[in-house]
This record gives structure tokens, sequence and C-alpha cells, in this order.
């Protein structure tokens, strides 16, 4: 019988990824939607399934919506994508924050849990609840020290995932994702932000790409292969929580100097600290600096994931390195500009 899931956050870029594999893979797939309307169906148009796809109406702040939902549609499998995911907004929007990422899914579980159809479940956890990290590498067992509302909220989303499935016998999994980023990334996030600047500054409509902290680490993976993760978790044998990572963490000074390679330009740095400049050395412009504006509050320093329990009992491996990660993305802006400009 032909399966059906439901994806919370189904405009987002692991929503869009995960409705083609499962797609592709002959479930049925249900968007969960919060606003109507085609504005902002880009990632899906891109991927072209657009149509393939059955949006119904849920905001993870009614629950009312949630159970409708839920009973209506009665789903094999849900995956909570659905969160106010910029860590940086987190600041400036805590309760709202809070709300979609913490009580959205325990609205979510509730649901489930009140019409018994045996729906398995996915929640969509974040290596940011490592924040202040206790151990390099982090895996399952690494104690969670988050540092920004983003992550505190999504530390409950983790643990209450959990509680339903040790009190309740649910098939709920809690996957801790480390970053992972493809050209469908929103243009809020560092890797998007750089290559798709870069793009522009590359043809003449911008002159500038400014950042923050240039030395801040991440382990930066492939988005398709995360939402594969995802898909595997729920069709074990028994539910778990697992790391999915690469292994490798990179700077976002890094992430720039291979970006501004594959872009064309001639990188180098100049001055220190907050005067620190990127300077292209064929045109000898300017092209990247600093500004503290996009500091945050609390940082985190260094994400590198420990992905081995996956490995051995999911099968999963990432095989996308960084570098290539990098050329995926920078060549997808350029092409996108050279389009744009004609
Ligand atoms: P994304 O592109 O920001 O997508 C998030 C989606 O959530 C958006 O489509 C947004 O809908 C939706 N949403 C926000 N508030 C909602 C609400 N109240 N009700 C219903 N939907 C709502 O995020 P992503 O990169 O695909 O990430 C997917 C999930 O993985 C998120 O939960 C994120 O926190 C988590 N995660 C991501 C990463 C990563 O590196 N990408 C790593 C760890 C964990 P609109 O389009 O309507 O705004
Ligand atoms: N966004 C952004 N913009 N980040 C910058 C900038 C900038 O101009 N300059 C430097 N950074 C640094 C941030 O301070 C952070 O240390 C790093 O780049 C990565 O920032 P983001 O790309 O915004 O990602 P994130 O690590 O904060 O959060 C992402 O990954 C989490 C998993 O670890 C998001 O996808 C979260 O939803 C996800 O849970």
């Amino acid at each position: 019988m032909t399966k059906k899931a439901l994806i919370t956050g189904i405009r987002g870029q692991d929503g869009a990824y995960l409705a083609k594999l499962l797609l592709e893979k002959g479930y049925r797939v249900l968007g969960a939607d919060r606003r109507g309307g085609d504005l902002n169906l880009w990632r899906l148009r891109e991927l072209g399934i657009e149509h393939e796809v059955r949006m119904v109406y849920v905001d993870l702040l009614e629950p009312f919506s949630i159970l409708h939902v839920i009973e209506t549609v009665q789903p094999d499998e849900v995956y909570n994508l659905a969160a106010q995911s910029f860590v940086q907004a987190s600041y400036e929007l805590p309760v709202i924050t809070a709300q979609v990422n913490a009580m959205g899914v325990l609205y979510l579980l509730e649901a489930i849990r009140t019409h018994q159809f045996g729906s398995r479940f996915f929640q969509a956890s974040s290596s940011a609840m490592f924040g202040r990290v206790r151990q390099v590498p982090q895996d399952e067992k690494t104690a969670f020290y988050p540092t920004s509302p983003y992550s505190v909220a999504k530390l409950f989303g983790h643990w209450i995932t959990v509680n339903y499935r040790e009190a309740y016998g649910m098939f709920a999994c809690s996957g801790i994702l480390f970053n992972h980023e493809s050209p469908l990334r929103g243009r809020e996030f560092v890797t998007r932000k750089i290559t798709s600047t870069l793009a522009e500054i590359r043809y003449g409509l911008r002159d500038r790409l400014v950042l923050g902290n240039l030395d801040a680490q991440r382990d930066w993976g492939y988005a398709p292969e995360y939402v594969e993760a995802m898909w595997l978790m729920l069709q074990a044998d028994t539910p778990d929580d697992y790391v999915i990572a690469t292994g490798e963490a990179h700077s976002v000074r890094e992430f720039v100097e291979k970006a501004s390679e594959v872009a064309g330009f001639d990188l180098v740095w100049q001055g220190e600290g907050v005067d620190i400049r990127g300077v292209d050395r064929r045109s000898g412009k300017v092209i990247v600096e600093v500004s503290p504006q996009y500091f945050r509050p609390s940082e985190i320093e260094i994400l590198r994931g420990d992905y081995s329990k996956a490995k051995a009992r999911l099968g999963w491996s990432p095989k996308t390195r960084f570098e290539q990660l990098v050329e995926i993305m920078m060549e997808a802006d350029l092409r996108r500009v050279r389009e744009q400009i004609g």
C-alpha cells in the first residue's frame, strides 16, 4: 500500500529535498504549510515537484490544525522539519522561537499519541544543542550546553521526543543534525550568504560581502544526504536518536576562501580582527569585510560530529565533502546570477 508522509516545514530547504526523496520512493507526500499561495514554493519548483506535493494547512502554533491534519491524513510517517531555524533571529524573537521549536513538537507528538494511528515521528534536532561544546567531536552521548534561545528550545523538542518514545512506546526518533547546506539553503545562513553575494559581486551587482565571526567552525554537509538519514531512521526496526554529520570542521574563513576561488577571485586577507578585509588581488578591490552587526551575543566556536552510530546502525555515511559542497553551491549561484542578468 502507498505510504503517506506528512512533512512540516515543506517550504524549507530540507522539506523540499525530503519531499523529492519520498516521492521517488513512491510515497504520497503531504506538505504542512502555514501560509498557502505559491510565492514561496521556489524550492519545490526548482526540484520540479511543486504539483506533486499536496499542501495542507498547519501552523505549529495552532494545535487544533495539527490535531485535525493528523486525524484526516492518518500519516504513516511524520517528519517535523518546521522551525524558526535562524539562530541569530532567535535572540530577537525568543518567545516565538520557543513556541515553534519547543511547543510545536509537543503539539505534534500529542496529536499522534491521541489519534493512535501508529504514525512514526522524526524530529529535526540540532547540533546547536551542543553549544559550548563539552567534547570534540560530539556524539549522541555528549552532554548538551545550548547557548541560544533557538538551541534551548530545540533541546526541549529533542527531550520531549525521547520522552514520548520511552513513556508511550511511540516510534519517535530525533536526528541531531549538524549544519547541512545546498543551493536551496536560505540566504540568511552564512554559506548561502557567501555564495549568493560573491556571485553578485562577480557579475557587478554588488560591491561587498559583509560577515560576522570568520573563525567559527562548523561541520557542513550536503542537505540531500541528510534527508536520506531522516528517512532511514524511520525505516529502522527500533526508534533511536542519531548524530548526522561529516566528521570534518571548517571555518567560515575557509568557506569564503574556497568560494572565492571557485568564483574566480584571487582573495588575500589584510588587517586583523574587525578590521580584516578580503581583497581581490586581480582587481585590487575589497570584496569581503567584517561588521560587529553580525556577531552573536553567544557564539558556538566549533561543531564537529561523530556519525559512527548512524554508519553502524543505519548504513548512512556522508558522501559530499567540504570542497565539493562549496563548489556545488558557488556554481549554482553563479549560474543563477548569469540567468538573472541574461
Ligand atoms: P528552513 O529552510 O528554515 O525551513 C523551516 C521551515 O519551517 C520553513 O518552511 C517555515 O515556513 C517553517 N515554519 C516556521 N515556523 C512555522 C510554523 N509556526 N508553523 C509551520 N511551519 C513553520 O530550515 P531547514 O534548513 O530546512 O531545516 C529543517 C529543520 O532542521 C529545522 O527544524 C531546523 O531547525 C533543523 N535543522 C537544520 C539544520 C541545517 O543545517 N539546515 C541543522 C540542524 C537542524 P515558511 O516557509 O512558511 O516560513
Ligand atoms: N548567518 C550568518 N551570517 N552567520 C555568520 C555570518 C553572517 O554574516 N558571519 C559569520 N557567521 C557565523 C555565525 O556566527 C555562526 O558561527 C556560523 O557563521 C554559522 O552561522 P549560520 O549559517 O547562521 O548557522 P548556525 O550554525 O548558526 O545554525 C545553523 O545550523 C544549526 C545546526 O548546527 C541553522 O541551520 C540551524 O537551524 C541549525 O540547527
